[in-house]
């Protein structure tokens, strides 16, 4: 698809992750090298920093084929049993929100990570035996947003294991000029960088916010993106100039409002504002807390000095 053309296809054209693209090109050459399959690798960070694009480029080094699947979606072990099964030697299972697999299925998956094969129990009760299909030496990719929710034995299977990170703006001021490139917009520096710092560290919304920004530049019929045009386009989005969305200033106004600055619990937060739990863990709180606005402690969340600042309020601690 369109969408799809705009994400990198190797490891040399994918921008930023400098430590995560070094250490995998050597297990990929390394890999190659031996005509194996490469491990099984871990992917985890906050969403929108690559992680699917990140195993596509895995898949395409390799000149392997790439099945892409979620948690979610596998259901039953007979599921994954069907997916395994339509893998050629050294093929790529994406499985996209990891830790959201069903407990039956995780325990068909140690087998097949660990020695390619499948144990399938056939029939049910006094009748039931279970049979070993071997596998073809196959490499999983595993994504996640909460590393932290992985059951261990599923974690320790996975040899390679990577965080993605936040990008810092210089990065994102590439990924937005290759970007604008493909969709042949011009902008110049200034007003991609104005984009970078805006878009959350995160190339998702960076491209985002580039397309929108671009829709007011041809209505306002501008040649070219300048950080004035980004600016008055962003502000009209309601990005504010650290990158916060209404979302985010919601979440540290409301702790604010109604819990004192916190501590206050992640349930009560979403709760507050009509967020899922895992929206406010996986999306506003990464970034939150990255920017210096937001800390755990044990008691809960708590905002920070930096945050009653950014809103514009009298600082509790100095009052
Ligand atoms: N588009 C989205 N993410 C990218 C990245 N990390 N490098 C290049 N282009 C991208």
């Amino acid at each position: 698809s369109w969408q799809y053309s705009l994400r990198p296809h190797y490891l040399r054209e994918y921008i930023g992750q400098d430590k995560v693209k070094d250490n995998l090109e050597v297990f990929i050459k390394a890999a190659k090298l031996r005509k194996e399959a490469l491990d099984h690798v871990l992917l985890y960070g906050p969403p929108g920093l690559g992680k699917t694009t990140m195993a596509g480029i895995i898949a395409n080094e390799l000149g392997v084929n790439l099945r892409i699947t979620s948690g979610p979606a596998i259901e039953r072990p007979g599921d994954l049993a069907a997916l395994l099964t339509n893998l050629q030697e050294r093929d790529l299972l994406f499985i996209d929100e990891i830790h959201r697999l069903s407990h039956s299925v995780e325990e068909v998956l140690y087998a097949a990570m660990e020695d390619y094969a499948l144990d399938i129990v056939i029939g049910k009760g006094p009748s039931a035996r279970s049979v070993r299909i071997d596998l073809p030496p196959f490499t999983l990719v595993g994504a996640t947003t909460q590393v932290g929710r992985l059951a261990p034995p599923l974690r320790d299977r996975f040899g390679v294991i990577c965080r993605l990170e936040f990008y810092k703006p210089e990065d994102l001021v590439l990924i937005i000029k290759r970007t604008a490139d493909i969709l042949d917009m011009a902008i110049d520096d200034d007003g991609a960088l104005e984009i970078a710092r805006r878009s959350r560290g995160t190339p998702r919304i960076a491209n985002r916010l580039l397309k929108r920004v671009r829709d007011f530049a041809q209505v306002a019929e501008a040649g070219t993106i300048t950080a004035s045009l980004a600016n008055d386009a962003l502000n009209r989005l309601e990005v504010d100039s650290c990158g916060l969305d209404r979302t985010d200033r919601r979440v540290l106004q409301v702790i604010i409002d109604k819990f004192g600055g916190g501590p206050v619990g992640l349930d009560t937060i979403a709760a507050a504002i009509s967020e899922s739990v895992d929206a406010v863990e996986d999306v506003y709180e990464p970034f939150l807390m990255q920017q210096g606005f937001l800390n755990r402690t044990p008691r809960g969340r708590v905002v920070t000095d930096a945050a009653y600042r950014h809103l514009g309020l009298p600082v509790p601690s100095e009052g």
